[in-house]
C-alpha cells in the first residue's frame, strides 16, 4: 500500500456524530493514514462547543495529525481528499418540526419518511450543493462522502443539479441491520456476507444473503423474521441497539416480513406499512427529535466539555462509531482501489430492468479508485415496484417543488406519500410546514 496520508474535512462539523466519526477514524488509521482533520461548519458556536474536545481526541492519539475547526468554506476545502458530509440544516429544532406538525393530523412525523423528510429535504438540498460547490472550487479531486439526510431526495438532487460531482450518497441503516443479520445467522461479522438487496434509501429489500462458499440463507432469516423480526429472542434491549426505540424498530419487521415472506425488508418500513401504529405509539408532544436532544445531544455535548476542561480525553465515555466504519470501507475503497462491495444510493440506469433509469436507487455496487459500478438487479415484483414507484415520484415531485418553487408540486408530493391520507391533510401540513420554514425554503407559489 501507498504511503500517502490522507487529508479529510468533515462537514456538520457541529453534529452530534463527529466525535465518535473522529474516534472511528483514528481507529483506523493502519487502512486509511491520515494527515489532517479539519472540522467545517457554518454555526461556530455549536462546532466551538465539540472542537476542543475533538482537537484534545486527535492529538492525544496521534500529534502529527493536523486538526482544524473552522467556518470558513476556503479553509475547510483546500487540501482535502475527503469530505464527511454529515449536515442538518436547521438542526433539531427543526427536526422536531418537522415531525411534530405532521402528526397534529394524524399523520406519521418522521425525520425522513412521509412528510417530515419532504420538508427536510427542501431545506437539505442548498446546503448540500453549497458544500459540493465549495469542495469542487478548492479541492476539484475531493469525493465527498455524503450522509445528509434525507438521502433519497438529496441524492435526487445531486443527481438534477450536480450530475458529474464527485459525490457519493450512503446510508449506514442497510448496515447497522446486516449486524443484526449477521448475529441471528451466526455469521462472526457482517462481511461474511454478500448479500443482494435493492430499493430506494430507507425503502429497500435483501433479497440473498450468501456466505463466502455460496451457500444461501435467505430462507433462514425470513423464518427468523417471522417470529423475531430483525432481534434475537433472548438479548432483550441488551442487544446492539442505541436505545429502546431502535429495539422496538427491529422487533417490528416481524410483521413487515408477514406482510411479503419472499424478502427481508428495511425496517424503514414500518412508517409507511404501518403507520396507523407508528402514529398509535408516537407521543405528538415528545418524539424523536426530543429523545436525541434530551439523550445523544446533551450526552455527547456534556462529555466534549468535560474533556476540555479537563485537557484530557483519557477515561472517556465517548464510544467509537462501529457502525460508521463504513465510512472508512468506502474511503479505502477509492483510495486504495479495494473493489469493496457496499450498497450506494445511486442512479438507476437500468439495474433494476423494469424501474424509471433516473430514479436513485440504492443498490449493491463495487468501488474502486474511479468510484462506483453497480451491480444488476434484474426485474422486481409488483408489490415492491409499485410502492418504489409512488415514493420515487415523492422524491421526484420534492425536487421539482425546490427547482420551481412551485406549492402545487409540493402538494402533490405531500399527497403522493403513502403516509398521508389525503390532499386536504396534505394542504394542512404543507401550510403549516411553510410557515415553520420559513427561514430556510424558497417561497413557494
Ligand atoms: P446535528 O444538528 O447535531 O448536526 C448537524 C450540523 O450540521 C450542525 O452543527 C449544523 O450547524 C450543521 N450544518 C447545517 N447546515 C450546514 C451547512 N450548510 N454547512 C455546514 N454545516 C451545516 O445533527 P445530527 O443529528 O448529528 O445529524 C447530522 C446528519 O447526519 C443529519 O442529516 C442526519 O440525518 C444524518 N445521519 C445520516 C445517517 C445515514 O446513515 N444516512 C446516519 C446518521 C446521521
Ligand atoms: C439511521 C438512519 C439515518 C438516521 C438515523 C436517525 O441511522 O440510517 O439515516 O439519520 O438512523 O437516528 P436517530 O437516533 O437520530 O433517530
Ligand atoms: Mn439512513
Amino acid at each position: 500500500m501507498s504511503e500517502k496520508k490522507f487529508s479529510v474535512v468533515i462537514a456538520g462539523g457541529g453534529s452530534t456524530y463527529t466525535p465518535e466519526i473522529i474516534l472511528m477514524l483514528l481507529d483506523n488509521l493502519d487502512r486509511l493514514p491520515l494527515r489532517a482533520i479539519k472540522l467545517y461548519d457554518n454555526d461556530e458556536e455549536r462546532q466551538g462547543r465539540l472542537a476542543e474536545a475533538c482537537g484534545i481526541i486527535v492529538k492525544e492519539k496521534d500529534p502529527n495529525i493536523e486538526f482544524t475547526a473552522t467556518t470558513d468554506p476556503e479553509t475547510a476545502y483546500t487540501d482535502v481528499d475527503f469530505c464527511l458530509a454529515h449536515i442538518r440544516v436547521g438542526q433539531l429544532p427543526m427536526r422536531e418540526k418537522d415531525e411534530k406538525i405532521p402528526l397534529k393530523y394524524g399523520v406519521v412525523g418522521q425525520e425522513t419518511c412521509g412528510p417530515g423528510g419532504i420538508a427536510y429535504g427542501m431545506r437539505s438540498i442548498p446546503g448540500v450543493l453549497e458544500n459540493i460547490e465549495y469542495m469542487e472550487k478548492y479541492s476539484p479531486n475531493c469525493w465527498m462522502l455524503n450522509y445528509s439526510n434525507p438521502a433519497a431526495i438529496v441524492a435526487e438532487a445531486c443527481r438534477r443539479f450536480k450530475p458529474n460531482a464527485r459525490v457519493i450518497n450512503i446510508c449506514d441503516m442497510p448496515i447497522g441491520m446486516e449486524n443484526n443479520i449477521a448475529k441471528i445467522l451466526g455469521f462472526n461479522d457482517r462481511k461474511e456476507m454478500t448479500v443482494r438487496y435493492f430499493g430506494l434509501n430507507h425503502f429497500g429489500w435483501w433479497t440473498s444473503i450468501k456466505d463466502k462458499d455460496g451457500n444461501e440463507y435467505i430462507d433462514k432469516l425470513l423464518e427468523h423474521q417471522l417470529k423475531y423480526g430483525n432481534t434475537l429472542p433472548d438479548e432483550g434491549n441488551n442487544g446492539d441497539y442505541t436505545d429502546n426505540s431502535w429495539y422496538e424498530t427491529a422487533k417490528k419487521v416481524k410483521d413487515l416480513t408477514a406482510l411479503d415472506p419472499t424478502m427481508a425488508p428495511n425496517s424503514y418500513f414500518q412508517y409507511y406499512l404501518f403507520g396507523d401504529d407508528m402514529v398509535a405509539h408516537t407521543n405528538p408532544e415528545y418524539t424523536r427529535a426530543n429523545q436525541v436532544m434530551d439523550g445523544r445531544e446533551k450526552r455527547v455535548f456534556g462529555e466534549c466539555a468535560r474533556i476540555a476542561e479537563a485537557g484530557t480525553a483519557e477515561g472517556t465515555s465517548l464510544e467509537i462509531g462501529i457502525h460508521a466504519s463504513f465510512i472508512v470501507d468506502l474511503a479505502t475503497a477509492l483510495a486504495f482501489n479495494t473493489h469493496e462491495r457496499m450498497l450506494l444510493i445511486v442512479r438507476n440506469n437500468g439495474a433494476i430492468e423494469n424501474f424509471d433509469k433516473d430514479a436513485m436507487v440504492e443498490i449493491p455496487c463495487i468501488v474502486g479508485k474511479d468510484g462506483y459500478e453497480p451491480i444488476t438487479i434484474g426485474t422486481i415484483p409488483t408489490f415492491q415496484k409499485g410502492l418504489m414507484e409512488e415514493q420515487v415520484a415523492v422524491e421526484k415531485l420534492t425536487v421539482d417543488a425546490y427547482e420551481q418553487g412551485s406549492y402545487h408540486k409540493l402538494w402533490q408530493a405531500l399527497t403522493l406519500s403513502k403516509t398521508v391520507p389525503s390532499a386536504n391533510v396534505a394542504k394542512k401540513i404543507l401550510d403549516d410546514y411553510i410557515e415553520a420554514n420559513k427561514e430556510y425554503w424558497p417561497e413557494l407559489k
